[in-house]
């Protein structure tokens, strides 16, 4: 399988709005300020095949491929998507994972817009505002579209690049891996930049054999005085996003998930499986956070049981007890600073996802954050773990937080974020 990065361009810019938005829905009023757009993109979503390994496997595709046509911007772009439905009865969206677009632009049914049925159509316009590593999905039935195909990347460029830049989504289909191995030609001395993206719904352990390597930036955020590391593997969290870099040596550098080989510069053979894994709360330089007061003080507990606050009572992957749509929603205001304790005391890993906004991890398990300060969007709240983030409410808008094992976001894991 080719992982294609042609995209198609164009578009009448004409959005078929499959419905009315959801009563309590905020900012439309972003759009009409942005102005023309810089980049268009088609995606359009279709049953498909997939060739794996010798089998045919039924998948669900954007443009006919998995994953779907990578977006890459440069920061000032405006970027139009239109988002074409052609056969999934359960209905389309676009989330632009990480990136905080307005509101409206989201891609939650039932929250931000309505699932865009066959035959329909929505155009998704924003300001490519922030550089970086994302992607995006669908998020109708989430866990079942984003497992059947419906994904890809989203990178922004700060600038016009130069050098090699690399992007490799974890390729997984309803849990089959993608023939993905790739072997690409670099001239020593090169600058490379990888772009590693988990789109899975579990932890996969990173590992680049054969050249000391930087993490340049997490989540899309870069970090701060990172130091050169080698024999250390990463463990990127689902939904989340490490961008390595190094300088090309004369000899191959390979890159391996959970000890497969997914991109090399030639042939590694390198026994990863003993590594020790990155802690990115030590790593990089420190700096002093940018407030140390907090408006807004939520408490989430993740647990599993019995969730007694719906018409009928059922097991779920709960907070404080209850499942979407019954976990009390978090109320912010405009411009308040707002902390997250978030505690597991369940015996799965939960990856906590926000939409909108980015965090800054303060601590894990009582031990304070030492490293570069630390924004994420996706961190992987372990059984028995306890995180403080912080975040400020400066995105207005009706938000989710959930699980992004999306098995469990769709059995419940998921709860509202609202601005008063
Ligand atoms: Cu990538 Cu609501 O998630
Ligand atoms: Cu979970």
């Amino acid at each position: 399988l080719a992982v294609a990065v042609a995209a198609l361009v164009g578009g009448t810019g004409l959005a078929v709005s499959p419905g009315a938005p959801a009563s309590h829905h905020h900012s439309f009023a972003a759009e009409p300020a942005l102005g023309a757009p810089t980049k268009r993109f088609t995606l359009t979503a279709a049953m498909t095949t997939v060739r794996v390994d010798e089998r045919e496997v039924k998948a669900w595709g954007f443009n006919g491929q998995v994953p779907g046509p990578q977006i890459t911007a440069t920061v000032g772009d405006i970027l139009e998507v239109t988002l074409r439905n052609r056969d999934i009865k359960k209905g389309v969206t676009l989330h632009w994972h990480g990136y905080d677009v307005p509101n409206s632009q989201d891609g939650v049914p039932d929250v931000t817009q309505a699932a865009v049925l066959p035959g329909q159509e929505f155009v998704y316009k924003f300001r490519a505002d922030q550089a970086g590593t994302y992607w995006y999905h669908t998020h109708s039935v989430s866990d079942l579209g984003v497992r059947m195909g419906l994904y890809g990347a989203l990178v922004v460029h700060p600038a016009p690049i130069t050098g090699v830049d690399v992007t490799l989504p974890v390729h997984t289909l309803s849990g089959h891996p993608l023939p993905a191995a790739t072997t690409e030609t670099v001239a020593a001395g090169s600058p490379v930049r990888l772009r590693l993206i988990n789109t899975d719904n579990t932890t996969h352990r990173y590992a680049l054999a054969g050249t000391a390597f930087g993490v340049a930036a997490i989540d899309g955020s870069d970090l701060r005085g990172p130091t050169p590391l080698q024999g250390t593997a990463v463990l990127i969290p689902a939904g989340g996003r490490y961008d390595l870099t190094f300088t090309a040596p004369a000899t191959p550098v390979g890159l391996q998930v959970d000890g497969r080989a997914v991109w090399s510069t030639g042939e590694v053979s390198a026994a990863t499986a003993g590594w020790p894994a990155l802690d990115p709360l030590t790593y990089g330089a420190p700096a002093p956070p940018p407030w140390s007061h907090y408006d807004r003080d939520f408490t989430l507990v993740l647990d599993r049981g019995l969730d007694l606050h719906g018409l009928l009572p059922r097991y779920a992957h709960t907070v404080d007890g209850a499942a979407y749509p019954d976990i009390p929603t978090e109320i912010v205001h405009l411009g308040d600073t707002v902390k997250f304790t978030i505690v597991n005391r369940s015996m799965v890993v939960h990856p906590w996802h926000l939409h909108g906004h980015r965090v800054l991890v303060l601590s894990r398990n009582g031990k304070a954050a030492t490293g570069s300060p630390l924004w994420l969007d996706s961190f992987d709240v372990r059984p028995g773990d306890v995180w403080e983030v912080t975040f400020k409410a400066d995105n207005p808008g009706v938000w989710v937080n959930h699980c992004h094992n999306l098995a469990h976001a769709d059995a419940g894991m998921m709860l509202h974020l609202m601005y008063a």
